[in-house]
């Protein structure tokens, strides 16, 4: 199903002030401060909507690239996840391609020898339908050892291309599957 909002996008408006309206128009640009109007979709809710999209994170390190957590394999194995350098900050995020209704975010954490799931104890979800109009999802304050599956649905309805995981404490990043339903 497709749907038409209109929206102001600035650093301090939140979506809960937008109402939905029918129209025409495209969010494939920035466009703050600005009124726009974009379409979302709502997928089907069993269908993973970051799953071999294009994802990138702040520092790499190793060969543990940001497409290991869209690559459909959901292993929670090192080898199969993400890792970042563990800089202040550190983020993940998946541009989804175009603006969907976000719902609920999946991640699949590490459960390995070396005891790293630990590593996932602060991070906050948002979603963006730009790059710079970022708003909390929700959170995840930890501890993350022991923890496969965190799931989290995002506090309201929330309209976003881009999801991104960042990190509260600094220490490496680690996902190991980030599934976005709608
Ligand atoms: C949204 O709709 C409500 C009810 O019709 C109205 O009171 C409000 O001003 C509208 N908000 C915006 C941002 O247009
Ligand atoms: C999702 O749901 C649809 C409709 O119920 C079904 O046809 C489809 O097989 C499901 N897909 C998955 C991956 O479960
Ligand atoms: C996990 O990663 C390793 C190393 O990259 C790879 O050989 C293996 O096939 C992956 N496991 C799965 C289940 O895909
Ligand atoms: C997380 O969500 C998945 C997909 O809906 C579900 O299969 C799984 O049981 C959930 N895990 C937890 C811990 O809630």
């Amino acid at each position: 199903m497709n749907f038409w909002r209109l929206a102001t996008l600035c650093e301090l408006c939140s979506t809960s002030a937008i109402n939905d309206t029918s129209g025409q128009g495209s969010v494939d640009e920035k466009a703050i401060g600005s009124l726009m109007r974009y379409k979302y979709f709502v997928g089907l809710s069993n269908v993973s909507l970051s799953t071999h999209k294009l994802a990138k994170q702040t520092t790499e390190f190793l060969t543990h690239s940001a497409s290991l957590a869209v690559d459909g394999n959901p292993n929670s194995v090192d080898t199969n996840c993400t890792h970042t350098a563990g800089e202040p900050n550190d983020w993940w995020m998946v541009d989804l391609g175009r603006v969907f209704q976000v719902t609920t975010v999946n991640i699949i954490n590490r459960l390995d020898e070396c005891n790293c799931g630990d590593r996932l104890d602060g991070i906050i979800y948002e979603v963006g339908i730009t790059l710079d109009s970022w708003e909390e999802c929700g959170r995840f304050d930890g501890p993350g050892i022991g923890r496969l599956e965190i799931n989290i649905t995002c506090h309201r309805a929330m309209y976003g291309r881009y999801v991104r995981i960042r990190k509260l404490n600094q220490n490496a990043l680690s996902l190991c599957e980030v599934f976005v339903y709608s």
